[in-house]
C-alpha cells in the first residue's frame, strides 16, 4: 500500500466505532476512563485503536484543544493514563480572540489579577499553567517581542490556589473543530511540491 492510500484508509478507519475493550487500551476490564464521558473514550479509543492498526509504536503526544476557557480535563487524564503528553492546541486561547466571540482569554479578570500578581502577561500566565501542569504549548505569534516575551516564563511559579483558579474558567464549549470532523474531505488540500 502506498503512503497516500495507507492515509486514506486511516482516515476512513477512523469513523469505524469500536469499544474501549476492543481496542485494548483500558485494562483491568474496565470500560472507562474515570470521569471521561463514553463517548470521549470511544473517540480517543477510536483513534488509537486506527493508528495502532498501522503501527509498532503507540503515540506519544496527543494535541488537543487545551485554553483556560477549554481544558478537556478528562480527556487530558485518559491521556496521562496511556502515557501520552497532552499537547495543547490554541494554548493561550488565541480561538477565543480571533474567532470574535467578544470573551478572548487574554482580556480575563482571574487571568488578568493572577498576571498582575507576578508582574507576567496573561500569555505568560496561561504559558505558566501548561507547563506545571506537564502539558506541551507551541504558541503562535507574529510579532518578535511577542515571541521573546512567550519564552520568558521560567522565572516565577504559579501557587495551586493560581492553578485552580485558572482550571475553574473551563466552559466546556470548544472552540475549533470536533475531533470527528477533521477528515480528509473537510481539510484535504493538495501540495503540488509535496
Ligand atoms: N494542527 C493544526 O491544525 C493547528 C491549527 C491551529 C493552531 N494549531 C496550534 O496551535 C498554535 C497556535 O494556535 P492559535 O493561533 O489558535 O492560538 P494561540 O497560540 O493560543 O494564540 C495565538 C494568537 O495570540 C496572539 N498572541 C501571541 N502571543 C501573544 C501575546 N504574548 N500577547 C497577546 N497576544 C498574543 C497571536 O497574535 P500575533 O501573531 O499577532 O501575535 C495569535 O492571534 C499553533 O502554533 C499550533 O501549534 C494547530
Amino acid at each position: 500500500m502506498d503512503q497516500r492510500s495507507d492515509v486514506g484508509e486511516f482516515l476512513r478507519s477512523r469513523r469505524a466505532k469500536v469499544t474501549p475493550d476492543q481496542a485494548g487500551i483500558i485494562s483491568g476490564g474496565r470500560r472507562r476512563v474515570p470521569g471521561l464521558r463514553r463517548e470521549e473514550v470511544a473517540t480517543l479509543a477510536d483513534h488509537l485503536a486506527a493508528l495502532r492498526e498501522r503501527t509498532t509504536v503507540v503515540p506519544a503526544v496527543n494535541q488537543i484543544e487545551v485554553h483556560p476557557y477549554f481544558s478537556q480535563p478528562a480527556v487530558q487524564q485518559a491521556n496521562a493514563e496511556l502515557g501520552i503528553v497532552t499537547q495543547a492546541w490554541s494554548p493561550m486561547g488565541g480561538i477565543t480572540s480571533y474567532r470574535g466571540t467578544g470573551t478572548s482569554t487574554f482580556d480575563d479578570p482571574t487571568i488578568g489579577e493572577v498576571a498582575a500578581a507576578h508582574d507576567k502577561t496573561a500569555a505568560q500566565v496561561m504559558l505558566r499553567w501548561h507547563l506545571q501542569q506537564g502539558r506541551s504549548a507551541i504558541p503562535k505569534s507574529v510579532k518578535p517581542e511577542r515571541i521573546a516575551a512567550n519564552f520568558d516564563v521560567f522565572d516565577f511559579d504559579l501557587t495551586a490556589a493560581e492553578l485552580q483558579r485558572i482550571d475553574a474558567l473551563d466552559t466546556g464549549v470548544r472552540g475549533g473543530p470536533e475531533p470527528e470532523a477533521v477528515t480528509r474531505e473537510a481539510f484535504h488540500r493538495d501540495i503540488p511540491e509535496a
